[in-house]
């Protein structure tokens, strides 16, 4: 089956929020957890809106939703800590994208040079502090200049592909980060 034989003609021709959602899971995206740390209690959502900006200066963007009740309260921290998840935390990625639950529980953190929590086990962490933000519709994009980088070789990412968890295993030698 091809992708236009799923699409009703009303999805070829509309961008209405459920062919938007629908078309644009198309585009298979890695997995985080967005954390900030207010002094107090650890705060996260799942995100997937993560881009690479700049590499100099070192900028990264990702958009939180305006519903998002976890966002303001990292965003007054100013850092945050990108967790990229690996292929077996599908649960932690299910468990951080429920709005008004205790998201902590059961997780293993630790706090990473910024102060905001890095989860263990995670692929990678990117550390970095909020720099611009800029409204768009349902959403904000946030620019934040990266400040620490953390990756882990012997692991694979989680993906996300048209609504479902995948995973994808790559024999290329990982990266060194500084
Ligand atoms: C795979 C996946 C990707 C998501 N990506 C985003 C995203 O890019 N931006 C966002 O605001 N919410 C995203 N969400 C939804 C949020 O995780 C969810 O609405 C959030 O946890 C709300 O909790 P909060 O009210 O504590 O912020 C995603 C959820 C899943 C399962």
């Amino acid at each position: 089956m091809t992708v236009r034989d799923t699409l009703s003609g009303d999805d070829r021709l509309v961008p209405s929020p459920a062919a938007m959602r629908r078309v644009l899971g198309h585009f298979c995206t890695g997995v985080a957890v967005i954390t900030g740390h207010d002094g107090q209690q650890p705060h996260g959502f799942t995100c997937q809106s993560i881009t690479s900006v700049s590499l100099e200066p070192p900028y990264i963007s990702f958009c939180p939703a305006a519903s998002s009740t976890s966002w303001p309260l990292i965003r007054n921290t100013g850092a945050v800590c990108v967790n990229v998840l690996a292929n077996d935390q599908g649960s932690i990625c299910t468990q951080f994208a429920r709005s008004g639950t205790d998201k902590f529980s059961e997780i293993r953190w630790h706090r990473g040079h910024n102060g905001s929590p890095a989860l263990d086990g995670a692929l990678a962490c990117i550390e970095a502090d909020v720099e611009f933000e800029h409204a768009a519709g349902d959403h904000t994009i946030v620019v934040a200049r990266v400040t620490a980088l953390e990756a882990h070789a012997a692991r694979d990412p989680l993906l996300f592909f048209r609504g479902g968890f995948g995973g994808f295993h790559s024999d290329a030698p990982a990266a060194k980060t500084p």
